[in-house]
């Protein structure tokens, strides 16, 4: 008699059985979304404690860092997003994101797959984009009212699936299964990452952008490297420095000056 494929649903049950920290936590899982920060957005706004969490098994207008959108397939990957409400001046939000690449990469290395990062925080496994982050907020008076992290990682999605889905990009862009070879059990590494965000916010609570930042850089593969800038409506090359304590990209341009990248994407160029 054929065995059927059994492909496993996200279940917020099985997620927190898996945890050592999320007992408590209010997660809240859909099938299909148009954004789980949106979705989120809108629980923040109407007074969420710190702490809940949007997960999805489907959006259907996933968004990415500048205006992109992020593919969003129903059943393989994981989409989440998680509120914060932090004790931070504005300028310190931008590192959030910072705490969500390091908790995705000890995700992915409990899997037994080495993983990197390329500023700001796109996670990347053999060289391609396995995940990204993106961080929404607001601020009133001066102070944070929210923060959103949202994550969205390729766990489960097939090549064809991403070639058909991103044309020429889908060359560098990757699945973590592909590596790993086995089918990545979502609710598990939900649990996993979710954890493992909560210690890394701990470790910004407390040890502040300097414990975070010295940790992604044992991640980081833009440091020194060559790369293109582009940002606003400026295209330059030049030398990556490193990140400064707000986590903007220092790079050395052609005359020799130094420029903040903040909002910006890079390309690596050796
Ligand atoms: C990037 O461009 O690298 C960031 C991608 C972030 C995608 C995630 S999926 C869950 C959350 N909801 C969204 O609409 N976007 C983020």
């Amino acid at each position: 008699m054929p065995v059927e494929h059994v492909v496993d649903r996200l279940d917020v049950d099985l997620i927190k059985n898996r945890s050592s920290r999320l007992a408590g936590r209010d997660l809240r899982l859909f099938d299909e979304v148009a954004s789980t920060n949106g979705i989120l957005r809108e629980l923040a706004r109407a007074g969420a404690r710190e702490g809940t969490t949007v997960l999805a098994e489907a959006q259907t207008m996933g968004r990415g860092r500048l205006g992109k959108t992020w593919f969003s397939p129903p059943g393989v990957n994981l989409y989440a997003s998680v509120l914060f409400r932090p004790a931070l001046a504005p300028s310190a939000v931008p590192l959030f994101s910072f705490i969500g690449s390091l908790a995705v990469v000890d995700a992915i290395e409990r899997e037994g797959v080495d993983a990197a990062i390329k500023w700001p925080n796109d996670v990347l496994v053999d060289r391609k984009k396995v995940a990204g982050i993106l961080i929404e907020s607001a601020t009133s008076g001066g102070t944070v009212r929210y923060v959103i992290l949202g994550v969205g990682v390729n766990l489960n999605v097939g090549r064809e699936a991403l070639r058909s889905a991103l044309g020429d990009e889908a060359h560098a862009a990757g699945s973590l299964s592909e590596v790993a070879r086995h089918e990545i059990d979502r609710n598990a590494f939900a649990a996993t990452f979710l954890d493992a965000l909560e210690k890394w916010a701990t470790v910004y609570a407390e040890g502040g952008a300097d414990a975070v930042l010295a940790a992604w850089r044992d991640h980081d593969i833009t440091g020194g490297r060559r790369v293109e800038v582009r940002d606003a409506d400026e295209r330059y090359e030049g030398r990556a420095l490193g990140v400064d304590r707000e986590g903007a990209l220092v790079v050395k341009d052609p005359r020799g000056r130094r420029r903040r990248v903040l909002t910006g994407e890079i390309r690596l160029l050796d």
